[in-house]
């Protein structure tokens, strides 16, 4: 049995004292995570704040990107060895914003997940289809070589890294594909991971929402969500947690 893994991405929101104001609500909330792994990735400035308030609280804290070098001249990065001293535990890598923004490549993800893995960050590799791909039938070949040049070859294990299938079109678009669509690609990701798949957890991403976290979760191969916009309001996040927490499908 594979531990659900509830993530939510806060991307560009929240600064340190939003960060906090949530932290504080989610504790007094007394939301039990017992049986399901959660984490949250605010943005880097508030880091700092978020390892020490939600210490206890039951979620982990993750940043959202790293660079591969310890240190150097990279004006701009942010390391695996910085993050590691605040006490960051999660890093999400390979998100479809930062391919699509910031030109993040198949290769740069693997250097990436590789430093971070060698460092004991959890990683989060993002992969999933654009929908341009999607109509030209090309979403499990992209999916694959994601997959394949971003990962294979890396040592993990199901401790330290989990996948996020998260076709792009899905991403804040409220649109989502059917949960037998994409039990479809997970299971494919699974067969792909080899030997270690069967282990190893594999999230759905994109419009997540307290109203069909449980028809995603529910599939066989979706361990988890990865939360982008749900994840920023409070309610909803320890609504989902608990979906997560009491699911019986
Ligand atoms: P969304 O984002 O839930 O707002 O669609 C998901 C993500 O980008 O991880």
């Amino acid at each position: 049995m594979r531990k659900l893994l509830i993530g939510g991405n806060w991307k560009m929101y929240k600064g340190v004292e939003e960060t906090i104001k949530f932290a504080n609500l989610f504790k007094e909330k007394k939301v039990s995570t017992e049986g399901v792994d959660v984490f949250l990735a605010p943005p880097f400035t508030s880091l700092v704040d978020a390892v020490r308030i939600f210490k206890g609280s039951g979620i982990s804290v993750g940043a959202q990107n790293l660079f591969w070098e310890d240190e150097g001249a990279y004006t701009g990065e942010v390391s695996s060895v910085f993050l590691k001293e605040i006490g960051v535990d999660w890093v999400i890598i390979g998100h479809s914003e930062r391919r699509t923004y910031f030109g993040e490549t198949n290769a740069g993800v693997k250097k990436k997940v590789e430093k971070a893995l060698q460092k004991q960050l959890k990683v989060v590799i993002c992969v999933g289809e654009t929908e341009e791909e999607r109509e030209e039938g090309k979403a499990k070949e992209v999916v694959d070589k994601q997959i394949e040049e971003g990962l294979l070859g890396i040592e993990y294990d199901a401790e330290n890294l989990a996948v996020a299938y998260e076709p792009v079109w899905a991403i804040g678009t409220g649109k989502t594909p059917h949960p037998e669509d994409a039990e479809e690609m997970h299971s494919i990701i699974r067969e792909k991971l080899g030997a270690k798949g069967e282990s190893i957890r594999i999230m759905y991403g994109g419009s997540v929402k307290t109203h069909n976290i449980k028809d995603f979760i529910c599939q066989e191969n979706i361990d988890g969500a990865l939360i982008g916009g749900a994840s920023l309001d409070v309610d909803g996040f320890s609504d989902m947690i608990n979906i997560a927490k009491e699911i019986k499908c």
